[in-house]
């Protein structure tokens, strides 16, 4: 979602800018802008890549400070006069932000009385005029910024300067990152850290409802009640987003075929000399807990219904919900929860709203993400990291699995059951099978549900667990209508649905449900659905379309995902869309 870079005294702050936008860009975006100082405040914005950005910026910006926006829009269309940065009415103060402001219709009312008026429609300008009000009516920025954050309310990071201070770039944040890197002779700010990795590896990472400013020689931070505070800086060592794409031509296929070396990742990280290596602190707390509470969105989400089921098959109870709905309704059964987050990107902000939660309880939590460094890691208890190497493909297909792999691992470990291992290992051989004789059947399947307008994913067990995911990942990036139906729930109402020629995608691997699967094709059949079977060797039958090795049926999730993957991107590419940035959706979901 959107994405700040900020600049103060750097050597070439368009070159770090515009670099630095490019490293955000996988969060998604719609639009993108810059607003740098000389001879007053210049800005330059617009619909579309950062690629186009450029062109229509100056070749020659001489500046000292500038400030660059890459916007996901929530409040307003994805317009040029929406992009950000924003100025305020008067041009006194140039602004970017992200986040949700809840009472900018208020704040705007407010204005609106003072005779301001607004070209847009976005929250983000509301609140450049805000502190222009302020500002004029006490030429302090400190004050001005302590008024506006006692009124605003929301999630914010942002960064702005104003038209007479011309060395500095003013910082606030609430409930929504803003990461300050440090340097010699120059200062930078980001929301995330990885656009400044190449220039520094010591961070200042913002708490909410802090405030401050940085010029090329200081940074200052100041509480809300503009008491100053030190921070220590804090040193990182995050991984340079890649953009080589390795000679794939996408994201998404490569990070699908990175799927072995991740799941070995995991492995040897967690798993050394015959033994589990988590953390025997988080093992103890598990162990005494009486119910684990799974918690993510999305493609997350479907990662713990499946870690749900192997915490099961150890005696733990479990439940699972998703982060937006338990945020407004949180329940904690059993005597002794733990909560078990999950999150690719570490920074998604529903899982946020759910942590504030879990820490006023008390609630022991453990966060499971790929990425090091980000708030959820910071802010957990426990955390495990799933080494995945940057997702930067919106649709997530490589974390999936490795979420997977490394619950059936954290849930075997309670019992010291280390076949796992070897089952998992086992499944590997079945994702390198599709991945060398299966493609070409794969894109025949996407060649002939391309043009369909909806269709069907069954399963049952842990099938149903991928079939939701299946069914997730195609409509994200095909924009084709699908259901994912647990094979017995069929006959309670979506079965009316089933019409002749509706495609009907049926996993088969479980032994325990395979003959309830096969008479559930036999009810979409008679109704006329074309049914395309994936099913394990020995549970197969001779009309299946695509027929595995065996595998241990509880890891479908990391054996077979990969053709789920592969026929979402097929299909995506047969109608020649966008594979890696799907219409309307961000990698980082950084907004509630
Ligand atoms: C789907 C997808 C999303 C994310 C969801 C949660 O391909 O990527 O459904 O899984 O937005 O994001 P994280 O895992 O970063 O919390």
């Amino acid at each position: 979602m959107c994405g700040i870079v900020g600049a103060v005294g750097f050597i070439s702050p368009k070159e770090y800018v515009f670099k630095g936008l490019k490293m955000l860009d996988y969060r998604g975006y719609d639009s993108a802008g810059i607003a740098y100082f000389h001879s007053g405040i210049k800005i330059y914005k617009d619909v579309g890549s950062v690629e186009h950005l450029l062109e229509i910026v100056p070749e020659d910006i001489s500046a000292d400070i500038m400030i660059g926006h890459t916007r996901w829009a929530t409040h307003g269309a994805p317009t040029k006069l929406n992009t950000h940065p924003h100025l305020s009415f008067n041009q006194r103060i140039c602004l970017v932000h992200n986040g949700v402001i809840d009472n900018y219709k208020e704040i705007k009312k407010f204005l609106l009385d003072k005779h301001y008026s607004f070209y847009g429609e976005t929250d983000s300008e509301v609140i450049a005029n805000l502190l222009e009000y302020y500002y004029l009516e006490n030429n302090d920025v400190i004050e001005t910024i302590k008024k506006a954050m006692s009124i605003i309310k929301g999630s914010y990071a942002i960064t702005f300067f104003t038209d007479d201070i011309k060395d500095t770039l003013f910082v606030l944040k609430n409930a929504s990152p803003l990461v300050i890197g440090l340097g010699k002779g120059f200062n930078l700010v980001a929301s995330d850290a990885s656009p400044m990795i190449e220039q520094t590896d010591e961070f200042i990472e913002l708490d909410d409802l802090e405030f401050g400013y940085i010029t090329k020689k200081e940074v200052k931070i100041f509480n809300k009640n503009g008491d100053e505070i030190k921070k220590e800086p804090i040193h990182k060592d995050i991984e340079l987003i890649s953009h080589d794409l390795k000679g794939y031509p996408h994201y998404m296929i490569k990070e699908i075929e990175e799927i072995p070396q991740t799941v070995n990742r995991i492995i040897s990280n967690y798993f050394q000399k015959g033994k589990y290596q988590f953390d025997p602190e988080l093992i103890k707390d598990l162990q005494e807990s009486d119910h684990i509470i799974f918690i993510a969105c999305g493609t997350s989400y479907h990662a713990g219904l499946v870690g749900g089921r192997y915490f099961e098959k150890y005696d733990k109870s479990a439940s699972r919900f998703i982060a937006s709905e338990w945020a407004f309704h949180p329940t904690y059964p059993g005597q002794k929860p733990f909560i078990i987050m999950i999150s690719q990107s570490g920074e998604t902000a529903d899982l946020i709203h759910c942590l504030k939660i879990i820490k006023k309880h008390n609630l022991k939590n453990l966060i499971i993400t790929n990425t090091g460094g980000s708030t959820l890691d910071r802010n957990c208890m426990y955390s495990l990291l799933l080494h995945s190497g940057v997702e930067v493909s919106v649709a997530s297909t490589k974390a999936y699995v490795a979420q997977v792999t490394l619950l059936a691992m954290l849930a075997a470990s309670l019992d010291k059951d280390i076949k796992v291992v070897d089952d998992l290992r086992q499944s590997l051989d079945v994702v390198y099978d599709i991945r060398d004789h299966y493609k070409p059947l794969i894109m025949k399947v996407g060649e002939e549900i391309k043009d369909k307008k909806s269709l069907f994913f069954l399963g049952r067990s842990f099938d149903y667990f991928l079939s939701l995911e299946a069914s997730l990942k195609l409509k994200e990036i095909s924009y084709i209508h699908s259901e994912a139906i647990p094979g017995g729930e069929l006959k309670h109402g979506p079965i009316a649905l089933i019409e002749k020629g509706i495609p009907v995608i049926v996993f088969i691997t479980d032994p325990d449900t395979a003959s309830s699967m096969r008479g559930n094709i036999e009810e979409v059949k008679t109704r006329g659905a074309r049914v395309y079977t994936i099913a394990t060797k020995s549970l197969s039958r001779p009309e299946d379309t695509i027929v595995v090795e065996d595998y241990a049926y509880y890891l479908s999730s990391v054996a077979i995902s990969s053709i789920a993957f592969y026929l979402a991107y097929y299909v995506a590419l047969a109608k020649g869309l966008n594979v890696d940035k799907p219409r309307n959706l961000a990698k980082s979901v950084t907004v509630e």
